[in-house]
């Protein structure tokens, strides 16, 4: 199943240089799943032509309330009532002015007026000037599109067409191919902020050299995403890794095992919800090299000392907020066999109501996996799937116990 299987979505186009990338969006939305009616303003089609769209819709693109293909003469009317989203993207700053009052003299701004608004919501990804976009009459028409309940997406930052740098360009079509996504997802954790590790941690030995762990950070990279997706707000405390942060996602970078848990202890008082799927070392090196460690010439080895790192969730488990079920932690077990039976001793060890163990070394580096939820009640997998796919059920499971404790 893509992300958009079964989803219907009317792109809609007003005039503004970004229309260039509404053909990167329109092919992205159906490689995602979807199927793709493309309306147009006029001043869309100054930016980019009608050809190309259809091209990359596979479907005859509309521009006119007057376009006489329609049996009945009423594209507005057909063409929203079989879709599942209207998103305008690039949505200018006159046409949001014209959305605001209800005027609906082009078959796009008509289309808008004529949808069932229950049914059918609207998502519009403003694109504009910097000082368009800062001009009171655009914020004060956001807010109240907004107030009519009118999904804004956010703007991008920087250089524009015009030369000028700022707010106001239009998000990259894969940012918002996340919004949208995220958009359909069911909110089972608004309300909920949630805290996430991931990662490995890197230990220092000397200024280059360090222990790390071959944790790429994709489960907690992902878990991060479905929360967000799912209404939280999240916070992901990420080891050295190189993965992209999921939007509306607050990252913070962190290197060490110490450094982790003095993140995590910084942002767990505002958190309900821990998820601790980070491979935090279990040692670090004792006495850090102020400078590089050389080899010596008579062939002696350097002398390494360890200490043991703090376990972070378990320090967490045991706070108050966490035993008075304030904060709702959940832990992971990497492990190489009998995972049944270790992932439910961690469980007990880690002092946590949920334990999700998986095989590392099937895992690790790759974008799918298989999970193990082991709780008070039993054990139940989440058969192999991608780690998005995981997430979003791992999120699901979480939300249901959280309701109904
Ligand atoms: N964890 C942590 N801090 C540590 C070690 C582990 O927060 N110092 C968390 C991990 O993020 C994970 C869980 O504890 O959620 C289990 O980690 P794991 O390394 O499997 O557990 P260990 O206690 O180190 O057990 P093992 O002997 O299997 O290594």
């Amino acid at each position: 199943m893509s992300d958009l299987s079964n989803k219907h979505i009317v792109l809609g186009l007003s005039g503004g240089i970004a229309c260039y990338k509404a053909a990167e969006l329109c092919r992205a939305l159906i490689k995602a799943g979807a199927t793709v009616q493309v309306v147009m303003t006029e001043a869309a089609a100054q930016f980019i032509t009608p050809v190309t769209l259809q091209a990359l819709s596979n479907r005859a693109v509309y521009v006119s309330q007057w376009d006489a293909r329609e049996p009945n003469n009423m594209a507005h009317i057909n063409l929203s009532r079989e879709a599942d989203v209207i998103l305008v993207a690039p949505a200018s700053a006159d046409f949001m002015a014209k959305l605001l009052h209800g005027r609906a003299d082009d078959l796009l701004s008509l289309m808008c007026l004529a949808r069932p608004i229950d049914r059918v919501p609207l998502i519009l990804a403003p694109a504009m000037n910097r000082e368009m976009w800062q001009h009171p009459a655009t914020q004060r028409n956001m807010a109240q599109l907004k107030a009519d309940g009118t999904h804004v997406l956010d703007v991008g930052q920087g250089e524009q067409a015009c030369g000028e740098t700022g707010d106001g360009r239009m998000l990259e079509p894969e940012e918002i191919l996340e919004d949208l996504i995220a958009f359909f997802q069911p909110k089972v954790l608004a309300g909920q902020h949630v805290l996430v590790t991931a990662g490995p941690t890197y230990e220092a030995m000397d200024p280059v050299r360090g222990i790390t762990n071959l944790s790429s950070g994709k489960m907690g990279f992902s878990i991060a995403r479905a929360a967000r997706e799912a209404g939280a707000e999240v916070t992901l405390v990420a080891g050295p890794v190189h993965l992209p942060t999921p939007r509306g996602v607050r990252r913070v970078d962190v290197r060490s095992a110490l450094d982790m848990q003095a993140a995590v202890l910084k942002c767990v008082d505002a958190a309900s919800v821990f998820v601790a799927t980070a491979a935090v070392a279990d040692w670090r090196v004792a006495d850090v090299a102020g400078q590089k460690i050389k080899k010596d010439v008579s062939g002696q080895l350097p002398q390494l000392n360890f200490v043991e790192n703090p376990d972070i969730l378990a320090g967490v488990a045991q706070s108050a907020r966490a035993q008075s079920g304030a904060l709702y932690c959940v832990g992971f077990a990497a492990e190489s066999h009998d995972l049944l039976q270790h992932a439910t001793t961690k469980r007990a060890r880690k002092g946590v109501p949920l334990l999700v163990g998986n095989i590392g070394p099937a895992t690790f580096g790759l974008d799918d996996n298989a999970l193990l939820l082991v709780d008070a009640q039993g054990a139940k997998e989440l058969p192999h799937a991608t780690k998005l796919a995981l997430a979003r059920q791992l999120v699901a499971e979480i939300a249901r116990r959280l309701h109904s404790a």
